[in-house]
């Protein structure tokens, strides 16, 4: 009996500028200016992709100083591919590297869209409201919360 091949395969590194945008978008996150991401990806202190035949279909980027604070981004899989653990994989290989280089002071934070919130759990985030904090941001181009 032949052994099933896995088709998915997770590398180090970033995706293209094109490959970045698309993933973001068809996973239903915001779009980002192509000079935006030519400056980001670069910056990236670790990134998976997940590719499926070759193709790329996941990813996820740690940002950050380098040793204070750290921050997860870009967490996302092609919805034709969720629901198969791949999220759980890409979520195992950033946090697998910062255990590995980050300091043990370093903070690292990250913003949870809905049900997200439950993959993150697995990893030892926690919500930062139960100690008193809460996540605050703010978008260059606007003011949110603003009237
Ligand atoms: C979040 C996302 C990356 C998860 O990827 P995935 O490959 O579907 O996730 P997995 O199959 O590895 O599931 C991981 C865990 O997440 C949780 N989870 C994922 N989707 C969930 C949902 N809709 N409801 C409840 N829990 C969910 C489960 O706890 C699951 O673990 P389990 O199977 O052991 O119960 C993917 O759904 C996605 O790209 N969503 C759109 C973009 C997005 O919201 N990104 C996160 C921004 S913060």
């Amino acid at each position: 009996m032949s052994e099933q091949r896995d088709p998915y395969e997770l590398r180090d590194g970033v995706p293209t500028v094109e490959d970045f945008r698309r993933l973001r978008t068809r996973a239903g996150l915001s779009d980002k200016a192509r000079e935006a991401v030519e400056l980001a990806l670069p910056r990236t202190w670790h990134g998976v992709v997940l590719t499926h035949e070759g193709e790329p279909i996941g990813m996820g980027r740690v940002i950050g100083d380098g040793g204070t604070a750290f921050q997860i981004v870009d967490i996302c899989v092609d919805p034709a591919h969720q629901g198969r653990g791949l999220g759980k994989r890409i979520m195992a290989a950033l946090t697998e590297e910062l255990e590995r280089r980050a300091p043990a002071t370093a903070y690292v934070s990250l913003i949870a869209d809905g049900p997200a919130r439950f993959l993150y759990e697995k990893f030892g985030f926690a919500d930062t409201a139960t100690h008193d904090s809460i996540g605050m941001y703010r978008l260059m181009g606007g003011r949110p919360g603003a009237a």
